[in-house]
């Protein structure tokens, strides 16, 4: 078995797509397009992958880290001489190069051994991988000869009437013998309608000297480039059916499921279910019997079994089994929110945890805080966590009360067996089993009404 290398080139400035961001870093479904290829490459047999990088490249470096190596096309002058700007680091390798594109988010990883296989077992020094598609314009259409072999690719734009006709396009995707590649890469020449050396080239440079076989993609969509903002729609759109009805034959139900988005590496467990208007995304887990939704947003969220999220947002956060969430909660940057709580209406969890049976049914506010188990929070109540400057910690302890519209006010501890009365603001430390009431004594003024607001009319006999 030759060692297989990976080479993906991703230093192109993505015109088409009219934004900031480089192309291949531009995210499908919240994860970086590049993310899915190397992950990929990652699962396969390959040795070791290369990214060509070069239009902002400290983007892709930052996403990739020490994942990959990296060589650097400092001008892009086409994906022929991207692929060139590998030699430094492939070109005296023996065995093959697996040369991808860096905007082909969708190919499936049982399509890349696939392929790599055919390769092989053809005894090809070249394999092309194409497919059909009814509308192949912008690609690169395969120009076949009277036998049926591989002549040419020749850019849409370049393209003669009839051979715009030809349905049949090139992926991108080729596997080819490295010490070859590296030798036609340096013999193609400029296209001088574009100013760019085409990778494309080295199908008709090879053509006579070495043996060029081509594999035919069945499910053209997974092949597809994303150029532009509309395909990345179109992209999603698909990773997203296909990965509901994988969840779905799995178990999970889905109400509306095309309102429900999945991101590519979210856990699912059978009997979930979930509800319209949901994204969950990132490294999310959702644990058996949970329910999530409707309009609901899950990022790197862990969601324990029988839990209930509604109408909320939980980002870098977990929620313990059997616990409620919202409508209209927010649980961000790693709130820990234990089993059987319940975290109610307008409320928000920031960097804190709780124990188990812990409530905050309406109107609160947590952040920076460790609390323990069987604590109420009554409506209102909040941490007060931040002086202006610094954040400050505030810890509660187990079987505490804390009544409507309390302000703890960090840093705070509150000890087990705590009764603090409604409205107080409270600056100390609470000790165990006490009753705190921090606000002025009532006054009540008698006849204040009839005296001051409306004085009675003098009876002047
Ligand atoms: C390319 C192919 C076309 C094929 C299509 C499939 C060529 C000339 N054309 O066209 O036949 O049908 O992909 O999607 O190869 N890149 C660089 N450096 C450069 C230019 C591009 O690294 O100087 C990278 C880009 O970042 C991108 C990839 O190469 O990830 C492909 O470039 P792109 O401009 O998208 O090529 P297409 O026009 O789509
Ligand atoms: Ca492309």
């Amino acid at each position: 078995m030759p060692k297989t290398y990976g080479l993906v080139l991703a230093a192109g400035k993505g015109t088409r797509m009219k934004t900031e961001m480089p192309k291949c870093a531009y995210p499908i479904l919240k994860k970086p397009m590049i993310e899915y290829i190397v992950e990929k490459l990652e699962k396969t047999k390959i040795e070791e992958t290369v990214v060509v990088v070069g239009h902002r490249k400290e983007v892709l470096m930052d996403i990739l880290k020490d994942r990959v190596h990296y060589a650097e096309q400092t001008e892009q002058l086409g994906t022929g001489h991207a692929a060139l700007s590998a030699a430094p680091i492939l070109e005296d390798k023996e065995g093959v190069t697996f040369i991808l594109p860096g905007d082909m988010p969708l190919m499936e990883i049982k399509l890349t051994d696939k392929i790599l296989k055919a390769h092989e077992e053809m005894g090809n020094d070249l394999t092309v991988v194409s497919m059909v598609f009814d509308n192949p314009k912008s690609y690169g259409r395969i120009v076949r000869d009277q036998y049926g072999s591989i002549a040419a690719i020749v850019e849409d734009k370049d393209c003669t009437g009839e051979q715009k006709k030809i349905q049949e396009v090139n992926s991108g995707v080729y596997v080819v013998n490295n010490k070859a590649l590296f030798k036609v890469l340096r013999t193609i020449k400029k296209n001088e309608r574009k100013g760019e050396y085409y990778l494309t080239d080295i199908v008709a440079l090879m053509r006579h000297d070495y043996k060029i076989g081509s594999f035919v993609v069945r499910d053209a969509y997974q092949m597809m480039g994303v150029n532009d903002l509309y395909s990345v729609s179109i992209a999603e759109r698909y990773l997203r059916d296909e990965i509901n009805r994988n969840h779905m034959l799995n178990g999970v139900e889905m109400v509306s499921p095309n309102t429900i988005t999945i991101g590519h590496n979210v856990i699912i467990e059978p009997g979930v279910t979930i509800y319209p208007n949901t994204t969950i995304t990132g490294d999310s887990v959702i644990r058996e019997h949970a329910i999530i939704g409707p309009n609901t947003e899950i990022h790197n969220g862990r969601i324990d079994e029988h839990a209930e999220i509604k109408h909320s947002l939980v980002y870098d956060s977990i929620v313990g089994a059997y616990t409620s969430v919202g409508p209209f909660a927010h649980l961000r940057n790693h709130a820990e929110i234990g089993a059987h709580n319940r975290i109610g209406n307008f409320v928000e969890v920031k960097k804190s945890s709780t124990g188990t049976n812990t409530k905050a049914a309406h109107l609160s506010y947590i952040g920076d805080a460790e609390v323990g188990s069987n604590v109420n929070f009554g409506c209102g109540s909040i941490t007060v966590n931040y002086d202006g400057v610094n954040k400050h910690k505030t810890k509660i302890g187990d079987d505490v009360f804390i009544g409507c519209n309390v302000n703890m006010v960090a840093p705070l501890t509150i000890e087990n067996e705590v009764f603090i009365a409604a409205g107080s603001t409270v600056t100390t430390d609470v000790p165990k089993g006490s009753l705190s009431i921090a606000r002025n004594h009532q006054i009540n003024k008698a006849d204040y009404y009839h005296n001051l607001i409306k004085p009675k009319p003098k009876d002047d006999k």
